[in-house]
């Protein structure tokens, strides 16, 4: 462990089959006027809302709605949500839903007291607020960002095809509770299950895949990945399998709520490309990191040659012996990939609507960071895109 780093996490968890409960202990912390955040209408379907509604009645609750937050959730959005929760003079945000929800509430919740235009100020020049937050919580009903216990919000910009993240310096863009109902994923399509478990794992690769000291962090990182990779053969045949899937959802949290990057500098230009090939496609987040993944890493593996052996052998237990140090990181991404293949993600940015007229524009919005083995030139990033073709 050899980085300068501070610790606080402040977001409180209530995990587990009765954990809804716990809003009649959070929601009297906060005023009466509380805006209620949610999707498209799956919490409709499966009676979240009406258990969420009801406890919000019974706690006096003087609630407006923001309903149809998309996955992807826009800046067009964004304003729609801040005149909405300004006119109602919230005093606190009800997210309940996925991490699209999750992050357009934390957005909100900087945006409803701003003076100046939350793009420009938080995804252009990406400042800190200067103005109050309201307090949110969430209520999570899909597995995979980590958007639960982290300060992290990702708008997109459709105009521009920009989607960015911000992820706040400031704690108090963190729930302030976030409610852990694994029953509450089990209506999950297998689709967004398993982009979300990619989600995750990428999460976990993001901060592993940088560094070459000796790093709590990376074994901390490993035992995470080895459970998910365990309970994700389980979900993946038996989607109602509890015990598994209430793994995926701890493990999730536990992947990105900032204790597995202490020390690290974090490399995330899975997420970069990700995040522009979903800019310019609107795909499921989860599938286009997968889609990205392995031409990336087979890539930048010769600059992290040390770090790949080792997950070949601590993550997927690949036998060094009689092998030299490529075969033994190559093997590792074989088993990555066929695990990939196994929980049917998205293989190429092909199947996600992306093609080779699309390479420079996708190029063009992806932002470099300098936290991985190797800081990725233009040519490079293109090259990694048409591999993913
Ligand atoms: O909108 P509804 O009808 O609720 O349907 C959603 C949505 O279509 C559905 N869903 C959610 N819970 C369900 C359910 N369907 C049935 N039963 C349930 N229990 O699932 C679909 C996807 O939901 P979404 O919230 O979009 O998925 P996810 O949690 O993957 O969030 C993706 C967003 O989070 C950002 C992504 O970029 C993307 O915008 N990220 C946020 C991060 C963070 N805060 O740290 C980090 C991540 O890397 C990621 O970038
Ligand atoms: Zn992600």
């Amino acid at each position: 462990m050899l980085g300068n780093f501070a610790y606080c996490n402040p977001t409180k968890l209530y995990f587990g089959q009765d954990s809804l409960q716990s809003l009649y202990t959070e929601l009297p912390k906060y005023g009466d006027n509380v805006v209620l955040v949610y999707g498209g209408g799956s919490i409709k379907k499966n009676g979240i809302y009406d258990a969420v509604r009801e406890i919000l009645q019974k706690n006096g609750k003087n609630v407006a709605e923001i309903s149809g937050v998309m996955p992807n959730p826009t800046l067009t959005k964004l304003y729609e949500g801040m005149e909405i929760a300004r006119k109602h003079k919230a005093d606190f945000l009800l997210a309940v839903g996925g991490g699209s929800v999750c992050d357009y509430t934390k957005a909100l919740a900087v945006s409803v007291h701003c003076g100046e235009d939350p793009w420009e100020k938080y995804y252009a020049r990406f400042e800190e607020p200067d103005c109050p937050i309201v307090p949110l919580g969430c209520v999570l009903t899909m597995v995979g960002t980590g958007s639960e216990m982290n300060a992290g919000a990702v708008i997109t910009n459709t105009k521009t095809k920009q989607k960015i993240g911000h992820v706040f310096a400031d704690e108090a863009v963190m729930p302030r509770f976030s409610v852990l109902n694994p029953q509450f994923t089990l209506t999950l399509p297998h689709y967004q299950m398993v982009a979300g478990i990619y989600d995750i794992f990428n999460h976990i690769c993001e901060q592993y895949f940088c560094g070459e000291d000796d790093n709590t962090s990376d074994y901390i990182s490993e035992g995470l990945m080895r459970s998910l990779l365990h309970a994700s053969r389980i979900a993946n045949k038996d989607t109602q399998n509890y015990e598994a899937r209430s793994n995926i959802m701890w493990t999730a949290t536990w992947a990105l709520n900032t204790l597995v990057g202490k020390g690290k500098s974090g490399d995330w230009m899975v997420h970069m490309l990700g995040q522009s090939v979903g800019g310019h496609t609107n795909a499921t987040h989860g599938m286009t990191l997968a889609a990205v993944s392995l031409p990336y890493y087979r890539y930048i593996m010769q600059y992290g040659l040390p770090k790949f052996k080792r997950f070949a052998m601590n993550v997927w237990g690949v036998a060094p012996e009689g092998k030299s140090d490529v075969q033994i990181a190559e093997e590792g991404l074989a088993a990555m990939e066929a695990w990939m293949k196994e929980l049917g993600l998205a293989m190429n940015i092909t199947e996600l609507g992306a093609n080779a007229e699309m390479i420079d524009a996708i190029a063009d919005t992806t932002i470099v960071l300098t936290g991985g083995y190797k800081v990725l030139q233009r040519e490079e990033i293109v090259a990694v895109l048409k591999a993913s073709l």
